[in-house]
This record gives structure tokens, sequence and C-alpha cells, in this order.
């Protein structure tokens, strides 16, 4: 259990923190909402207090011989402001104690996030990007606002991301402070990050496929990861189980096919691939446009099926220098077999780095935990046992690594 201020500032997004309020009490936080005054406007003291079980104050002269002033930020393993507003940003930057919850700011000693919400324009403005700027210069993580329908008629980048797609970010902070230094440090600021996640399905009619067990939750981890240390990022979603990260852009696809498209669209403007996506081997030479009835295949279906591109060699072969790409290898091998398998995989897929790990008995697909040896093509860059949000940082250092190598 944490300790976690969440600060609540004026906008019509301050809704969306009751959520991930809820979503944060219930993984067995201790949670203090610290709203702006102004954004008691949007939603009552009553609904933080009964929602939090704890008194909610906005000045620092409330309850003054508590110094909660002092106390809540410094005792705080997070900070998390959703929604942060254009003004409340601002007086972030400029170090402003003028309220409860600036002061909280000032006196924390843990990790901080910023989710900002407000219009376009006031986004995009020279002054709120400087003070962005700013603020992650001095490590506080902000996150980038989805693009989409804003409150009226108009639409762009500024909308608060959904609790779903904050909360993850917010276990990922506590899960360690190696993680959540790595987030702090934003050393893939200005670069392209694409991550293939999930499992691929092959038609065989309308209504049938075939498929695999993956989750997604592997590449899912790395893009947050990816995102949280500052990297633009672009999902290449097969049919995932798990919420995208917040400011990631998604790409929807089915088959190995659309994968390929996806990803030979993609890549040029990227700076690291990442294909943690389980891609289907093979698929059916022709699928069926209308369902397959029992009726015509008394003695059995037989399937024909031929193999798909195999798009991470396809991305390698095509790679520019300055590129890295990262394989996945399933495999259901233990011990120097998992090693000399992994290697043989990574000579035939020709890419950066290899991300071995062991599926036998399946008890990978969708599991928090994993194990995985990363492999380049002249060395083991070692062997890691721990969460999958963990093993996500370790994977973007090695990733890293051969970047600045290359
Ligand atoms: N992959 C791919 N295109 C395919 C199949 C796999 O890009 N058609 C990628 C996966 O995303 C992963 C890597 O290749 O990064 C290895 O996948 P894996 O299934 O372990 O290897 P395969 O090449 O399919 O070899 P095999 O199944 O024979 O072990």
């Amino acid at each position: 259990m944490a300790r976690i201020v969440l600060g609540v500032a004026g906008g019509i997004a301050a809704y969306k923190a009751c959520e991930l309020l809820r979503l944060m009490t219930k993984a067995g936080h201790d949670v203090t909402v610290v709203p702006t005054e102004s954004a008691l406007n949007f939603v009552g003291r009553t609904t933080w207090e009964a929602l939090s079980g704890h008194p909610v104050k906005t000045q620092v002269f409330e309850g003054a011989d508590e110094v909660a002033h002092v106390r809540l930020g410094q005792q705080a393993d997070l900070v998390v402001i959703a929604p942060a507003t254009a003004d409340l940003i601002a007086r972030a930057a400029t170090g402003r104690a003028d309220d409860l919850l600036t002061n909280v700011l000032l006196t924390a000693h843990c990790p901080v996030m910023l989710a900002p919400a407000m219009h376009t324009e006031m986004w995009l403005h020279a002054a709120t990007q400087a003070n962005v700027a700013t603020l992650r210069e001095r490590g506080v993580i902000v996150v980038d606002p989805d693009d989409g329908r804003l409150t009226g008629p108009d639409s762009g980048p500024g909308r608060l991301p959904e609790a779903a797609d904050l909360f993850p970010n917010v276990a990922s902070l506590l899960e360690s402070e190696t993680v959540a230094a790595a987030a702090t440090r934003r050393d893939l600021a200005g670069r392209h990050v694409v991550v293939s996640a999930g499992g691929t399905r092959e038609h065989l009619d309308p209504v049938r496929y075939l498929g695999n067990s993956s989750s997604g939750l592997m590449g899912l981890s790395i893009a947050r990861a990816a995102a949280l240390r500052g990297a633009r990022v672009t999902v290449v979603a097969a049919h995932i189980e798990h919420p995208v990260p917040a400011g990631a852009t998604v790409r929807p696809v089915v088959s190995t096919a659309d994968l390929a498209e996806a990803m030979t669209e993609l890549a040029p403007e990227a700076d690291v691939i990442v294909m943690a996506v389980a891609a289907a081997d093979f698929t059916p030479r022709t699928a069926s446009a209308g369902k397959i009835k029992k009726e015509s295949a008394d003695a059995g279906l037989q399937l024909d099926l031929v193999q798909t591109t195999d798009v991470l060699k396809t991305l390698s072969h095509r790679r520019p220098r300055e590129q890295t790409i990262v394989g996945f290898a399933a495999e259901t091998a233990t011990g120097d077999e998992l090693l000399r398998l992994g290697q043989e995989k990574l000579a035939r897929k020709g890419c950066d780095l290899l991300v071995i790990n062991d599926v036998s008995g399946g008890g990978v697909f969708g599991q928090a935990d994993n194990a995985i040896t990363i492999v380049s093509p002249d060395a083991v860059i070692g062997s890691w046992t721990g969460s999958k949000g963990a093993l996500a940082h370790r994977i973007l250092d090695a990733a890293g690594a051969v970047g600045s190598a290359g």
C-alpha cells in the first residue's frame, strides 16, 4: 500500500479523477485528495471525502495545526495531478505556493506525475509548452494529453486520458524506484518507438480464426515505459486485452498480413521497433467468404495453410543504420537450449536484440511477471525476472545502448 496525493485542478475533466481515485483505493492505496479551490466547482468536497475516506482541504490555513502543506508532500510515495490545467502547470513551473496543492508540490520528495487537460490552443501555447518543458527538466513526469473530442464541439490534443489508461502509469511508478527513476530520465524524448503487441488472428471464415494466447501485456508495458521516458509511441495492436498507455497512437490490426502492412508503413519513421506481437506463422491459403457449414465437412475439415510474411525479418533486412529493432522469441525450451535457440533466431531474423522467454506450459501469457534473457548478435546482455513493467525498462535500456552505439 502506498500513500498517494491525488491533486485535482479546476477543469471539466475533474470528474474523470473520481474513477482514477476509485482505481487507486481499490488497489489498496491510501489516497488524500487535494483539489484546487476552482476544482470544487466541478466536483464537490463531499465526493472526494466519501471516495477517499479522508478530509479534504484546499488551503494551507485550514487545519494549520497539522501542517498539512509540508506533511502531505513529505510523506507521499507518489503525487498525481489529474487533470492538470494550464494555470496549475504555470504555478507549478514557477514554484508558486498559493494553495495547498502547490505547497505539496514544493515539499514532495517522491515521483510527481501530471496529466494535463485543457483546450488545444492552451496546450499548444508557447507559455504552456515552456512550462511543461521546465517541469520535465526537473524530473516531473508530464503525460501527453489524448487527442480527441474536447468540451463543446471542438477536438484536438488536450483531452485527459481515461482513468483506466492513467492508472497503469500509477501502478508502474509505484512498482520500484528503478522504474520511477527511469521514467523521470526522459532519455527517449524526441524518439519514435513503434511497438507491436497482442496476437494476430487468421480467419478461416467470417467467424472462425486461428489465434494465440497473447494478451499484449508485455508489448503494452514496453509502450508505457517508452511513453513515460518521453518517447512518441505508436502501438500496433493485434487483439490486446489491456489498456494502451496514455498519449500513445494506436493502429489496430487483425492478421499477420495487416501487421506487415502497418509495420512497413510505420517503419521509415521509427527510431526503435519492438516486435512483441505473437504473429501467426501460417494462414489459410484461402479464407471462406461465407461461414463454413458443418454439413459440407462430414468427413472432417482439412486446413490448407501457407506461411505468412516474417515481418521482423523483412523489417530487419531493410532497416536504416540508425534504427534499432528488437524481436521476441517464444520458445518451449529451458537453460542452454533456450539460449541456443534464441541466438540462432537472432541470426536468422537479423535484428539488433532478441528478448527470449520460455513459454513452456503457457505460463507467460497474460501474467504480470516474466523471465527474460536479452541477447545481441555477439553477447548475452543479461537475464532478468520480474514484473513485465520492470522488464520493459530493461529492454528499453538495452535498445538505448544499441542506439547510442550505432
Ligand atoms: N514474427 C514476425 N512475423 C511472423 C512471425 C513472427 O515478425 N510472421 C516476429 C515476432 O513478433 C517475434 C519474432 O518474430 O518478435 C519471433 O517470433 P517466434 O514466433 O518466436 O518465431 P518464429 O519466427 O515464428 O519461429 P518459430 O515459431 O519456428 O520458433
